[in-house]
């Protein structure tokens, strides 16, 4: 694959990534800044607590497909190089979107949607991780975190090490943006799911 097309893969996946449809869809819905409220995150966690569950459920589709569309294109049209860089490229926008000064969200939704974009088998272990984690403990960060390692882990253990190398890095940045909430976590203040606060 030439540099250009790896290039043009990472903008197009940054500028899909960079929609804040959170922050869009509570504004649209006249329910304010989700920045505002619980965590200040703009992903679907935070935005069930506003207490508006097909919201969430939305914020969660379209943060997902924002990963998922830019890397199914790159891998079907330019390979499997140019995919890596599209779901790196939408991990980023998501994470640091220029438009909100660069303080976006926590990246699990798109983290999920990315992983289809690669394969239904990188998908499974992060869903059933996080959905296990979520019924058990009720707490989205914890669960999250957890599915990232595990996620990574799989794909190394497929011999896929390329991309193991791209989740290094986007497990790497889900816990940095996950700091706080690992605080809270350690704290026993973590708030659970559709709790506000
Ligand atoms: O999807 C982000 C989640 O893991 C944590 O969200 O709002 O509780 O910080 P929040």
């Amino acid at each position: 694959t030439s540099s250009v097309a790896l290039i043009v893969s990472f903008a197009i996946g940054y500028l899909s990534g960079s929609v804040p449809y959170g922050l869009l869809l509570t504004r649209m819905a006249g329910l304010g800044d989700v920045r505002n409220i619980g965590s200040g995150n703009i992903g679907a966690t935070n935005v069930l607590r506003t207490g508006n569950k097909k919201l969430a459920a939305l914020t969660l589709l379209l943060d997902a497909l924002k990963g998922m569309v830019p890397v199914m294109l790159a891998r079907h049209f330019l390979g499997m190089d140019a995919a890596i860089l599209a779901g790196l490229g939408a991990f980023l926008g998501h994470l640091y979107p220029a438009w909100l000064k660069f303080r976006g969200g926590k990246g699990v939704a798109t983290f999920a949607g990315i992983s289809l974009g690669y394969s239904w088998h990188v998908l499974a272990p992060f869903a059933i991780v996080w959905i296990a984690m979520a019924f058990i403990f009720r707490y989205s960060s914890l669960a999250a975190l957890t599915a990232s390692v595990v996620t990574t882990a799989s794909v190394f253990y497929v011999g896929q090490t390329e991309l193991g190398l791209l989740y290094v890095v986007l497990t790497v940045l889900v816990f940095w943006k996950h700091r706080q909430n690992i605080s809270r976590l350690l704290s026993g203040n973590e708030s659970r799911i559709g709790q506000k606060g």
